[in-house]
């Protein structure tokens, strides 16, 4: 057993708090890679912005759950390196799908879990969530958990259809669990095809998808029935144009792929949701960038050569979105 404090983490307790009450959000960035966690630290360094750092199930699966771990931990002191006195990290698992899970997360040192029953039956997601933040609390861990389904399909995470988060079940899914932070579903979802054209309509100047907007009159309901507790928005890449574009540019195949309106995304981070999660536009970020360098420099096969320019793509994008969207540079608790 370790404790996440002997590793330098952070837990999401007080950042959530100063983010609902500063009108801001803090960025979850998932990590599979050396190269994604070096990108998250720089950028939280440069901005000086609170990060939590997220890992997947199937990201556990891709890299290993104790080398990720590790990763966390070189974070924190990675960021120590790059100037910053008191980094404020958090290593959180996100989408965890059994206690089992959540408590070998807990026991290894994260800092803060999700355990994602939206797919089970009210009674069913309530229970599983009460025995996961029974044990997380013991030391010290924050827990996020979910209502309503998201739509969208990844390697661990899969719905056809949405259904949003009903604000009549929240006081009481709230209270009966414990939970410190909230996952709902307005309208965002996971991946880089966000919305099907049909739900879309068409910009006449550019012939992009426009898709519709998210439900905010949701959201402002929530908010009422739980003044100032923390609301987490999943799916909320914005899958840029321009990293599609290259995409395509260079061989990719992304046809219509369409995110969340980034003005949209900002809007939100002024209310009660402090954390928004942002996994596909990194994916996409790495993929432009070595699309782009493969074609042009076929004779290049040093991974370095083309793994410093997804480095630092990604990099780009994890500051633009704390700067320009969610609002949470210079937010350091402790400076
Ligand atoms: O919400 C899901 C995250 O983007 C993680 O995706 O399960 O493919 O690692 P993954
Ligand atoms: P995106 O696929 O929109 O990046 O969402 C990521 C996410 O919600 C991780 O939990
Ligand atoms: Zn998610």
């Amino acid at each position: 057993m370790v404790s996440y404090k002997e590793l330098g983490l952070v837990n999401t307790r007080a950042m959530f708090a100063a983010a609902v009450k500063g009108g801001y959000a803090i960025p979850a960035f998932n990590f599979n890679t050396m190269e994604q966690m070096q990108a998250i630290v720089q950028a939280a360094v440069e901005t000086k912005s609170p990060v939590i750092m997220q890992v997947s199930k199937g990201a556990r699966n891709y890299a290993n759950a104790t080398i990720l771990r590790y990763m966390a931990q070189g974070a924190v002191e990675y960021a120590k390196e790059l100037g910053c006195a008191h980094p404020e990290i958090v290593l959180h698992l996100d989408h965890g799908d059994s206690f089992e899970l959540c408590k070998d997360c807990i026991d290894m040192g994260f800092s803060s879990v999700m355990i994602d029953g939206s797919a089970l039956p009210y009674e069913e997601n309530i229970a599983l969530t009460k025995k996961v933040v029974e044990y997380a609390h013991k030391y010290d861990v924050t827990v996020e958990a979910e209502l309503g389904v998201l739509a969208g399909v990844e390697d661990e995470v899969a719905s056809e259809v949405s259904h949003y988060t009903k604000p009549e079940e929240v006081i009481d899914f709230a209270t009966r669990t414990g939970c410190d932070s909230l996952a709902i579903s307005i309208g965002t979802s996971h991946g880089a095809y966000k919305f099907k054209p049909e739900q879309c309509t068409r910009d006449p100047k550019t012939g992009r998808l426009v898709p519709p907007p998210l439900a905010f009159d949701v959201l402002h309901e929530i908010e009422k029935k739980l003044p100032g507790f923390p609301i987490v928005l999943h799916g909320s890449s914005s899958v840029p144009q321009e990293e599609v574009d290259t995409i395509n540019a260079y061989g990719g195949k992304l046809p219509d792929a369409v995110g969340i309106p980034e003005e949209q995304l900002r809007e939100a981070s002024k209310s009660a949701v402090c954390k928004i999660n942002i996994d596909s536009d990194s994916r996409l970020a790495m993929t432009a960038a070595v699309r782009k360098y493969l074609a042009e420099n076929p004779s290049h096969f040093d991974p370095r050569q083309y793994l410093k320019p997804a480095r630092d793509n990604m990099k780009k994008m994890y500051i633009h979105k704390i700067v320009d969207v969610l609002g949470s540079d210079n937010k350091l608790l402790q400076k």
